[in-house]
């Protein structure tokens, strides 16, 4: 007899080709308007679905887990970071939860080196100023940025998105420094000529550019708070394709609006889509909306993942990329 296929909901609209695969392979239902779903429309899916593939839209706390039917046994995350994900709930409930990890770190790497080129040498105030029709022509002081090469670049995290960075920027001449919960093997400080720093803070006061790179975990909510921030030098840019938790927002506006920072290129924020308004007005900010891993490619490749998660977990077997506690992104 053939094996009964599992039944699967896709909260978005995933690039038609995942879609597609996934209706061979298993029964699904897929929320066709592509709009975040409520809290009572979570718990509807939670309730009758075997697998759910959520993405970073979904807010899955306790609530919506415990209201899941005795069907669920995986949630197979389209994504990397699963701090959406009541992780605890789920481990203790025995539903497996499982991210895409390593297909959208080359993708993130880009957009981060996107900004730490992006803010120093000011490239939007440049691309506004014409845009806005107020160039009057080349004069030897106009738009004048700062270096990157020699500079010193401090990568708070250090897996596979910060060494992929950090590979970019060892390129660009940059000065690779980074802090990581463990320092990373001997080969790839070498070969990223890399400088471990077991002091956050102490690394904060001594770089001219920051690139945050850890997973949001409960351990990393708001890591660079407000004492941290004010670590920071004054001359010095801030870049951050993590999460908007991770750094406290308001004094990192209240620090560039100062000018105690000389600027940052920021790809997430805290409640997303919601963008501070304070951050609209400011010309020494690059903001981009949470884009850094959207390519076609990696998008089919995350989609891949999943079904390769989902299709382990349907044959009896532990699906490969579980999550217990906070991955890297
Ligand atoms: C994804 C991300 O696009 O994977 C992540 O953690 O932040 C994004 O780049 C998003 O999470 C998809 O759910």
């Amino acid at each position: 007899m053939p094996k009964k296929k599992p039944y699967v909901y896709v909260t978005r609209l995933l690039p038609e080709i995942v879609l597609q695969r996934m209706s061979e392979l298993f029964e699904i239902e897929i929320n066709k308007n592509d709009k975040p779903l409520s809290n009572e429309e979570l718990k509807k899916v939670f309730k009758k679905f075997e697998v759910i593939v959520p993405t970073v839209t979904d807010k899955i706390g306790q609530e919506i887990i415990e209201s899941s039917g005795e069907n669920l046994k995986l949630i197979a995350n389209f994504g990397n970071g699963v701090d959406h994900i009541d992780l605890d709930c789920a481990n203790k409930k025995g539903i497996f939860v499982t991210n895409t990890p390593g297909v959208l770190s080359e993708d993130t790497a880009d957009i981060a080196m996107a900004l730490i080129l992006a803010v120093p040498r000011r490239l939007f105030e440049g691309e506004k100023t014409i845009r806005e029709k107020n160039w009057n022509g080349w004069s030897p002081n106009f738009m004048l940025g700062r270096r990157i090469y020699g500079k010193k670049l401090g990568i708070i995290g250090m897996g596979r998105i910060g060494s992929a960075i950090a590979r970019r920027a060892k390129s660009f001449g940059l000065n690779i420094n980074y802090h990581n919960r463990n320092r990373v093997a001997d080969s790839i400080e070498k070969e990223l000529n890399a400088t471990y720093w077991s002091s956050l803070d102490q690394m904060l006061s001594n770089m001219d550019i920051i690139s945050i790179n850890c997973p949001h975990t409960p351990a990393t909510y708001h890591l660079l708070s407000s004492r941290r921030l004010k670590l920071i030098k004054s001359d010095a840019y801030i870049v951050n394709t993590s999460r908007g938790e991770v750094l406290d927002q308001d004094t990192l506006i209240e620090l560039l609006e100062n000018n105690k920072i000389m600027g940052a290129g920021l790809d997430v924020f805290k409640r997303e889509p919601l963008i501070d308004e304070r951050l609209l007005s400011l010309n020494n900010v690059f903001l981009l909306p949470h884009m850094s891993s959207a390519t076609l490619e990696g998008r089919i490749e995350m989609g891949e993942r999943v079904i390769i998660n989902i299709r382990t977990m349907a044959d009896g077997h532990r699906p490969p990329d579980r999550v217990i506690s906070g991955t890297t992104i």
